[in-house]
């Protein structure tokens, strides 16, 4: 009458055989746990005699050698078969096929050889299958798509071959995990993958599957961990990575990978992201080791990878599901026209709809800033294999038209390596009729100088923090291109807004300024006196006399530029809360300089060994510090022009240089 034998983890060292052969009168046995002992020898043919009631048969964890006898498929009230951990050889016999109400069956770490059987498709309640690491070689059974329960399939460390059944990657029940590691799969992975949206771990890593990988994982949405590790997969990864809303760990190493890291979602934590190992590979941003992307025209043509920024004038766009429809339909027009191969051809013709998609539908995945104006989206043109950053501005926002006119006026009459270089405009409507306006940037992978300076304020990206020659440099490309502005273009051009978050960081960190939102060109139009209204620019970097209804002029610019490097090197905002109106960055800084200055210097700043900071001090620091006292005094009359600060910090930067 015995129901149940439950005798697991002790030290029991029974012979297997003589055990089963003992039982075989207890007709009424529900469930035998005898895992975690020391049993030995081999199952008998007479296990099919248990009682045909056994639900439960746990053998796991001893040491059972031989092979599993057919007979087990006599047990047919089995819902739980554990061998696991033993040392079990030969095939999985197909009668496994008969356990009609087998849930968990578990033969994992065992020396089980040969294919495993297709009759494991006729398991209809199965939901948990374990048989890594054994010796199954062969296909994986197309017919396992038929265990329409499962929920964890592990099959790793194997010499599993072939392609991975469409038939496994429709099994849309699959949650706790899907593992086919360390196999020998070869071919592509299916599409289908898309269908696991119940999925929360697939490990594919460790085989040699090729071709590119799925754009349809975006499907996966409570994907956590994905790990196509060591295959021979190619092509970029695609940017709806970025967009799995529940991911925490990607491992993407060792494989054929190129193209340009997506930037969005957990690509922003380097940490959770393992891409060592594809030599393609380039990234926006210097977080992960990889080599940033290339930028300048020269490299440009040989890698055919390009950095644009795009900025974008738009009606505040709310695209309805109607005006996408739209889109879809124009882009199918436009597409064949647009397939260019010669790329600034293809950049003039860019559409509303190029943009769009180039963008995800300004997705705010993509979006990287914002302000009253506009906001800049990164994106990627589907005619080209360049990703764009794109501004859009918010043309109903008062001012955002000047702006977008301004910006255009600048950018057709500069040219200067310090300033942010157009490549082209894009003027049109949207598909809601509502005026729409662009401007294509090239992109400045180091994003803005603010996020050097500020570091703590992007948390999740390392701390960057700028060496004393870096600052110098940044400078120094600021000065040449304020005095380029002044007075070398006719009529001079005002900046009017000069801070650091305009100040752009090419992937090679030179500088260069953006946003010419507020720019005035000083031309007889503007001699009479502008008021604060109407008048851009960011508190804090606006001149005194400004506030005072004071015309602008560039010793305007050059107290913003004061300011600016004042904060460059103390870190401080100018609204940082301990300034008022008593206490002023410029009043701050004076009155440390130049005894005390090095206790309001940026505590961040590398330092050297004593003697080199000594030095470096009276050569380098409190030289620009005075340069920034200079300019951001009070009364324009006593700032200097840009001409003579740009000579004054070209030569201590070349002084600098030399001791480098
Ligand atoms: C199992 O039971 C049947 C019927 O009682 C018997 O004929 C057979 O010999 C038994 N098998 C083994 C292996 O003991
Ligand atoms: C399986 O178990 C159920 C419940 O214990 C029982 O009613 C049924 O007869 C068993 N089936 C066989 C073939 O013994
Ligand atoms: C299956 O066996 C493996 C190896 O012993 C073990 O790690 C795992 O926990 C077992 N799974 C279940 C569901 O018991
Ligand atoms: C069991 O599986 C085999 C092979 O897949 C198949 O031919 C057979 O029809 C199945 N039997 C049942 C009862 O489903
Ligand atoms: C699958 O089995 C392997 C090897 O036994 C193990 O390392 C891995 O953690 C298992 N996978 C899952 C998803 O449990
Ligand atoms: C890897 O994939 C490429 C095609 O992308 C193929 O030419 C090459 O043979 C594959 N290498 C291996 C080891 O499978």
């Amino acid at each position: 009458n015995l129901n149940k034998l439950l005798l697991g983890s002790n030290r029991l060292g029974a012979d297997i055989w003589s055990l089963i052969t003992s039982l075989t009168n207890c007709t009424r046995l529900l469930e035998l746990s005898m895992d975690g002992n020391n049993l030995n020898g081999s199952l008998p043919k007479s296990i099919g005699n248990l009682s045909t009631h056994l639900q439960k048969l746990k053998f796991g964890g001893n040491q059972i050698t031989g092979t599993i006898p057919d007979e087990i498929g006599k047990l047919i009230n089995l819902s739980l078969l554990e061998i696991n951990t033993n040392k079990q050889s030969g095939q999985i016999p197909m009668t496994i096929g008969n356990l009609k109400k087998l849930f968990i069956l578990n033969l994992s770490m065992n020396e089980l050889s040969g294919q495993i059987p297709s009759t494991i498709g006729n398991l209809s309640q199965l939901g948990q299958l374990y048989l890594d690491n054994n010796n199954l070689y062969g296909k994986i059974p197309a017919n396992i798509g038929q265990c329409i329960r499962l929920a964890m399939l592990n099959l790793s460390v194997n010499n599993l071959d072939g392609s991975i059944p469409i038939e496994l990657v429709n099994i849309s029940s699959l949650s706790l995990g899907l593992d086919l590691s360390n196999n020998k799969l070869s071919g592509l992975i299916p599409q289908q993958v898309g269908t696991l949206h119940n999925l929360g771990h697939l490990n594919f890593s460790n085989n040699q599957l090729s071709g590119q990988i799925p754009s349809s994982l975006i499907q996966c949405a409570v994907l956590l961990s994905l790990n196509l590790e060591n295959n021979n997969l190619s092509g970029s990864i695609p940017e709806s990575l970025s967009q799995l809303p529940a991911i925490q760990q990607i491992d993407l190493s060792e494989n054929n990978l190129s193209g340009v890291v997506p930037t969005g979602g957990i690509f922003g934590k380097p940490n959770s992201v393992n891409l060592k190992g594809n030599k393609g590979l380039c990234a926006l941003t210097s977080i992960f080791a990889l080599p940033i992307c290339p930028t300048s025209p020269a490299k440009r043509k040989k890698n055919n990878t390009r950095w644009l920024l795009i900025v974008i004038l738009i009606p505040t766009v709310t695209v309805a599901l109607f005006s996408i429809l739209c889109i879809m339909f124009t882009l199918r027009k436009e597409s064949t026209t647009q397939q260019s191969s010669n790329y600034k051809e293809t950049m003039k013709r860019v559409s509303y709809g190029d943009i769009l998609k180039a963008t995800n539908w300004f997705s705010p995945v993509n979006k990287i800033s914002s302000s009253h104006t506009g906001s800049v989206y990164i994106g990627r043109f589907e005619f080209d294999t360049d990703l764009v950053a794109i501004k859009v501005f918010h043309l109903d926002e008062q001012g955002a038209h000047n702006s977008f006119f301004r910006e255009c006026e600048v950018l057709k009459c500069t040219r200067h390596r310090n300033l942010v270089k157009a490549i082209t405009l894009c003027s049109t409507v949207d598909f809601d009729n509502n005026e729409f306006k662009a401007l294509i940037y090239e992109f400045m992978a180091n994003g803005s100088l603010e996020m050097f300076v500020h570091p703590k304020l992007y948390q999740g990206s390392p701390k960057r923090v700028l060496t004393l020659g870096q600052r110098i440099s940044i400078a120094a490309d600021i000065a040449s291109a304020l005095d380029y502005l002044h007075n070398q273009l006719v009529p001079p051009l005002i900046h009017c807004d000069l801070k650091p978050s305009n100040i752009l960081l090419d992937y090679d960190m030179t500088s260069r300024i953006g946003d010419f939102g507020s720019a005035k060109f000083l031309s007889s139009n503007f001699t009479k006196p502008e008021g604060f209204v109407g008048f851009g620019g960011t508190i804090g970097y606006i001149p005194p006399e400004y506030g005072m209804g004071c015309k602008i002029s560039t010793a305007g610019d050059v107290y913003s530029f004061g300011v600016l490097l004042l904060e460059m090197f103390t870190a401080k905002r100018p609204t940082d809360t301990q300034f008022s109106s008593d206490l002023s960055l410029h009043k701050y800084v004076d009155s440390a300089f130049p005894n005390t200055i090095g206790e309001v210097l940026d505590p961040h700043m590398p330092r050297d060994e004593k003697v080199v900071h000594d030095l470096w001090m009276q050569s380098f620091i409190l030289p620009m510090i005075e340069i920034g006292l200079l300019c951001s005094k009070e009364s324009p009359k006593d700032r200097p022009g840009m001409r003579e600060v740009c000579a004054k910090i070209a030569s201590i930067k070349q002084e600098f240089d030399k001791t480098m």
